[in-house]
């Protein structure tokens, strides 16, 4: 992040707790409920969105090494995320050539090459078909044409992007638009995975997103867990075209004010939550980073799975080390999974009886605004 940013976010901050305010919105911003419960808009949503777009697939330490693995379903597509022995990260469909089986589960690490669990046909990590079981019964069918089906991959500082359909390759830029060069600042290639969580909220998918968009709720839904940490109904929003940064200040940020401007580091007394469209959500937390991605589960518009990744910029290789991680991995799950779930949980069960109309955003979420005026774009082929 350029000086210029750490200071003029600052700044912000200094003169909104002087006056007792927040960034906000020119006006309300007023939702039918039918955005979150209608099996027509979901199914258009999912493809219209999920299946066409360009989605963050993790960091570059997903896959730390040659034959590093991640098997993934997202959206009812099994993908397999690979490292070649060239270093390069692939995506395929997770399915094999010869009668569809999935090929590799969870996450990990093969040794050059690996074998289908039905009928051994085995694949190179750069996906290539590279032995068949009495492949004279095969006579006829073109086994060089049997690589696994390869899906867009691009992988560019530190961030794996992936579509989940053919053709164009997956694009960078739809996602993070203005922010590259921020990013870029980050230095997430350096950084390593530490542990996943997976959470499956009985939600829409895009309940999973608002969730991140405001620190109106921490004060009463959070009092326990981060509203010691966070100054609640506090934050500052800027758009950078699709993508935009909500900036939450942590209440240490009062010990820059009698320090030089020189000295301000706006990144250590903050969370900084970014929308990447469509689904992804990234918070720089002073010393790491968690990349949360929100999928829509069994098809369904009621149900949503959403995986918490947690990267961190150092390997943690003593208990001291883990138990830190921990604790921060512990305090993401207790705060979202148990507490902002459990409420979207609730609205949801409301919106659902049929007889909700409408949901509002007030002035003072301007990033939950800013994530609708998005989908909506996006929803709309801009
Ligand atoms: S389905 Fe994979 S080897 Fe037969
Ligand atoms: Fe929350």
């Amino acid at each position: 992040m350029e000086t210029e940013t750490h200071k003029s976010l600052i700044r912000r901050v200094f003169s909104h707790l002087d006056a007792g305010t927040t960034d906000r919105a020119p006006d309300i911003l007023r939702n039918p409920v039918g955005i979150y419960t209608d099996p027509g808009r979901f199914e258009a949503e999912m493809a219209g969105i999920l299946r066409r777009k360009s989605l963050l697939a993790g960091l570059s330490g997903r896959l730390p090494g040659p034959g590093s693995f991640l098997a993934e379903d997202l959206t009812g597509v099994p993908v397999l995320l690979m490292r070649g022995e060239d270093g390069v990260a692939r995506a395929f469909l997770n399915s094999c050539r010869h009668r569809g089986t999935r090929l590799l589960d969870g996450a990990g690490v093969v040794r050059r090459a690996f074998a289908c669990p039905y009928h051994g046909w085995t694949y190179g990590v750069d996906g290539r078909l590279t032995g068949v079981p009495d492949q004279e019964a095969f006579e006829g069918a073109d086994l060089a044409d049997c690589s696994l089906a390869a899906l867009p991959c691009t992988e560019t500082d530190g961030m794996i992007w992936i579509r989940l359909s053919g053709g164009a390759p997956a694009d960078p830029g739809e996602s993070l638009d203005g922010l590259a060069a921020e990013f870029a600042g980050y230095a997430l290639a350096g950084y390593h995975h530490y542990a996943s969580h997976r959470m499956t909220p009985a939600i829409n998918w895009k309940m999973a997103l608002d969730t991140f968009m405001e620190p109106y709720h921490f004060a009463v839904l959070h009092k326990e867990t981060v509203a010691p940490i966070f100054f609640p109904n506090l934050c500052l929003y800027d758009e950078f075209g699709e993508s935009f940064r909500e900036y939450l200040p942590r209440r240490s940020i009062v010990e820059m004010r009698g320090r030089p401007e020189a000295e301000w580091d706006a990144v250590w007394h903050s969370a900084i939550v970014y929308y990447l469209p469509p689904n992804a959500v990234f918070v720089m937390q002073q010393d790491h980073a968690e990349v949360w991605r929100i999928f829509p589960r069994d098809g369904r518009v009621d149900r949503t799975e959403v995986c918490l990744d947690l990267y961190i910029p150092e390997p943690a290789t003593s208990d001291k080390a883990r138990r830190h991680w921990d604790a921060n991995l512990d305090l993401a799950v207790r705060t979202v999974e148990n507490e902002d779930f459990a409420a979207a949980e609730s609205a949801y069960a409301g919106f659902a009886s049929g007889l909700a109309e409408e949901v509002v955003y007030g002035r003072n979420e301007p990033a939950l605004q800013g994530l609708h005026r998005r989908i909506a774009a996006m929803m709309a082929g801009q």
